[in-house]
């Protein structure tokens, strides 16, 4: 794809681009549609450098959709659409330490979100995504077509994440699409995750903890990833519908500070093709 309003230099060929020419704190509407379709091509952008005040960052955010709101971390200037990802030296945990998609459980997951860093450690403290896009498509034929007939309980509990700031709201749980199509390019994407899928309805305890152990190992190959490395003003913004990411915490004493954005999405859904089986399995839920 050519743009006109920005520069885009991808990271690798499967996922990954820095955007160049572009400040955030004042986009036009060719260039959010340029920067829009740069998203859907490489799933994840990088933006260095930038200077957003939180409204610039929320007015972004939303020339996407509109916000999602996190169902329990803390969040800044009394806004909670402005979600607080802040690590330091008295830290139990940093937010995303394990591999998932944001807040999966919810029953429409958010389609985006965008993270500015305000405060980078002097070393480490990268974010890794991977393309589940590319993790659909390198499994075997019969493996995906399995995959496509079966859906996930995903759970979300939060208790003692956030230390005593209380919850925004009730800890969601859904059951999603094994395989989710993308609502704006068509592709499919694996959609499980180890930080939210519990569990693959259609099957025994025993096969499902078997098969999403695989996935989730299989979704981890580094083929399928790009990795940032953070300074001061970076902002990366990410597709929840067909990424993963995890934040790396090797940092410890010093701090990694900044605010995300979310935007809100919709229910996944799976077009089959037209050429799929659509005989259901015979479900045996609940094994
Ligand atoms: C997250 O939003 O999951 C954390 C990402 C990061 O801190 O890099």
């Amino acid at each position: 794809m050519s743009y006109r309003h920005i520069a885009v230099d991808p990271v690798t060929p499967t996922i990954g681009a820095v955007v160049e020419g572009v400040r955030l704190a004042e986009v036009d509407d060719a260039t959010v549609a340029e920067i829009h379709d740069a998203w859907m091509e490489h799933c994840v952008l990088f933006f260095r450098d930038q200077t957003l005040t939180p409204e610039q960052h929320l007015a972004f955010g939303r020339h996407f959709g509109p916000l999602h709101i996190h169902p329990a971390a803390p969040y800044a200037h009394g806004d909670p659409a402005l979600m607080v990802i802040h690590t330091d030296a008295h830290s139990k945990r940093n937010n995303g330490s394990g591999w998932h998609s944001d807040v999966s459980a919810d029953a429409e997951p958010p389609l985006g979100s965008i993270l500015h860093l305000h405060q980078a450690p002097s070393q480490g403290g990268d974010t890794l995504w991977a393309s589940m896009y590319a993790a659909f498509e390198a499994l075997s034929t019969p493996l995906r077509a399995l995959l496509e007939r079966l859906t996930a309980h995903h759970g979300a509990d939060y208790t003692g994440h956030y230390g005593d700031h209380p919850p925004q709201r009730a800890f969601p749980s859904a059951t999603h699409p094994v395989v989710r199509t993308h609502p704006v390019t068509g592709r499919k994407a694996l959609f499980v995750n180890a930080g939210f899928t519990r569990r693959i309805v259609e099957l025994a305890a025993s096969e499902s903890r078997a098969l999403l152990d695989f996935l989730f190992k299989h979704a981890m190959h580094p083929a399928f990833q790009c990795r940032f490395n953070w300074r001061a003003g970076d902002v990366a913004m990410w597709d929840n519908r067909c990424t993963q990411h995890l934040a790396v915490w090797d940092y410890h004493p010093e701090t990694r500070a900044g605010l995300r954005v979310t935007i809100a999405g919709d229910r996944p859904f799976l077009a089959r093709d037209a050429d799929a089986d659509a005989a259901p399995l015979n479900v045996a839920a609940g094994r």
